[in-house]
């Protein structure tokens, strides 16, 4: 009995035995859920958690966490289950040399299922994230709570979710949907800052197709319910797709080269070097005479950008505006522009949503804002007023007035009403405000202007159609031009289009120590 005992021979256990137990331990933990399973996930086009991690980080800077954790469930026969892991793989590494985080769920273990164990393995590297300022990626492939848990389960998500948001701001949080996504669990990606589908394996939705058909009698599949083309176009829900999973991936690897790794430090900047005038002439030609005609505003941001540099987030939603990142002589700047070729680049509910968020995202992570304006204002209707234009159009209103990144405009052509100031206008804040010769900064368009103040005059006339072509050009001639806001100092300076490129290199080195903030509280009240 005594505890000095010595143990007999047939106790002893080798240092070769015990090196040998941990690769036969670390080995079945690589398996995850096992061959079968793993050759079912490749059947439907999908990588493994570990291939995808292995595809997303630099060769060999993985360093797992967490690898021989298992669940405590103990109903349903699921205690005699046990798999190294528990059905996500965690830890960190890095993408281009620099520190992320990362969970990757694992399907072929109980279907990516959540469990109190597999929550608490995300919950410790999202701690470890915000502690270390470095970005949090999560990947995505889950049939949900662990059903065989229960509440605990469910609490599990509650600890993520609560952790998302703690992050929100401090850390950038992306979100890959690379198969199901369903019930509370889209809650945490919804909490992210960005997310990415791929297209037709993977789908997001809070009730699936069989809820839907009890409750509504809809006849829906899951893919058109919840699958990327449904959140790429139709919700808004998903910033990105892409046509496999290995093409998402490399799509956050560069979504992650425009922005800083935490809210403390800057984006990174990459080597320029500024060759003769930054001249581009290409840019003259853009705008058509007739200034009701529509022109591709991403021919303007090209012209202006570094070669080849411009992502575009949300491209397939909302598109009557257009944002996205890119890079001016090197640096990190985000675009928001509105796009004539859509609507006439009327704001709308959509639209106003997709650039406030983008906005509030660049503002939060030091990304200097680029503003391209060509805009007739806000569009009119019954559905665009019973949806909220007017709280969706004060969210852009209230993002750009409360950001204090640098923030550029380039006035192209038209910036009417109450779409002048809220994009980006000197009042709300803008630190340099441009305008090519051809904008037309008023209240409303030189047609429903002379319209409403020569009503009478028109009506009266003896060629009321004459009258109103002669009120129209009057109005023309005296408003739909830069230079009564440059008279006012609401524009700093009336650019050549094809100088606009220099300007904007000029403009942003001049504001790279911008120090600006807004007044203490608690947090302001975005009208959501
Ligand atoms: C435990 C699960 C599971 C779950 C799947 N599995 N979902 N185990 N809990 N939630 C297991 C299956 O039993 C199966 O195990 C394996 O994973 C693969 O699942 P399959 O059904 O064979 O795969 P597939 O046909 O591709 O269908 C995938 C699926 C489906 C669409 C995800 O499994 C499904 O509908 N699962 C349930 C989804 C769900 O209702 N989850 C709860 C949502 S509510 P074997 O051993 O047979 O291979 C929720 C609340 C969160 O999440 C609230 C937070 C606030």
């Amino acid at each position: 009995m005594s505890a000095s005992k010595p143990k007999t021979a047939s106790f002893v256990i080798s240092t070769k035995q015990k090196i040998e137990e941990l690769e036969k331990l670390n080995a079945e933990a690589m398996l995850g859920g096992g061959h079968d399973k793993i050759d079912k996930q490749h059947k439907k086009g999908k990588l493994t958690a570990r291939e995808r991690i292995d595809l997303f980080l630099d060769p060999g800077s993985f360093q797992e966490i967490g690898k021989f954790v298992v669940h405590r469930g103990r109903d349903f026969g699921i205690d005699k289950q046990k798999i190294l892991g528990d059905g996500v793989v965690t830890g960190y590494g890095t993408v281009d040399g620099r520190l992320v985080y990362v969970f990757s769920q694992d399907f072929t273990v109980f279907g990516g299922s959540l469990s109190e164990t597999f929550a608490e393995k995300i919950v410790k590297i999202m701690d470890m994230a915000v502690k270390n300022g470095a970005p949090c990626i999560g990947l995505n492939d889950s049939g949900g709570a662990r059903i065989q848990e229960g509440v605990v389960s469910l609490g599990g998500y509650a600890d993520i979710f609560y952790r998302n948001v703690r992050s929100s701001g401090v850390i950038p949080q992306i979100s890959a949907i690379m198969g199901p996504c369903a019930g509370g669990a889209v809650y945490s990606p919804a909490m992210t800052d960005f997310i990415f589908m791929v297209e037709n394996t993977s789908y997001m939705f809070v009730t699936g197709p069989n809820v839907v058909k009890t409750v509504t009698q809809e006849e829906v599949t899951a893919e058109e319910l919840g699958g990327a083309s449904a959140h790429s176009t139709k919700s808004g829900v998903t910033h990105f797709t892409s046509k496999n999973e290995a093409a998402c991936i490399l799509d956050i690897k560069k979504l992650l080269s425009y922005i800083p790794s935490n809210c403390e430090e800057e984006p990174p900047m990459l080597d320029y070097e500024i060759s003769g005038e930054e001249i581009r002439n290409e840019l003259d030609k853009i705008l058509p005479d007739n200034p009701n005609q529509p022109y591709d505003m991403k021919d303007v941001i090209r012209g202006i950008v570094d070669k080849d540099s411009f992502f575009e987030v949300h491209e397939k939603y909302a598109d009557n505006i257009v944002v996205g990142f890119s890079r001016i002589a090197g640096r990190s700047v985000g675009i928001v522009a509105n796009q004539p070729m859509s609507m006439a680049g009327v704001l709308d509910n959509d639209c106003s949503t997709k650039a406030a968020r983008f906005v509030r995202f660049c503002d939060a992570f030091n990304v200097p804002l680029l503003v391209l304006v060509d805009v007739p204002g806000f569009l009119p209707g019954t559905d665009q007023e019973w949806n909220g234009i007017i709280m969706n159009g004060a969210k852009l209103l209230y993002a750009f007035s409360e950001a204090t990144v640098p923030r550029v405009t380039v006035i192209t052509r038209k910036a009417y009403g109450g779409a002048y100031d809220v994009m980006n206008s000197k009042h709300i804040g803008a630190d340099m405000n441009f305008a090519w010769p051809t904008a037309e900064i008023a209240v409303m368009g030189a047609q429903g202007a002379s319209e409403i103040i020569f009503k009478r005059e028109i009506a009266s006339a003896e060629d009321p159609y004459a009258k109103h072509q002669e009120k129209i050009d009057e109005y023309t001639e005296k408003f739909a031009n830069p230079y009564k806001a440059a008279e006012r100092g609401f524009i700093d300076e009336v650019i050549l289009p094809h100088n606009t490129r220099a300007k904007l290199i000029r403009a942003f080195n001049m504001l790279e120590n911008k120090v600006d903030n807004n007044p203490r509280r608690k947090h302001g009240n975005i009208p959501l």
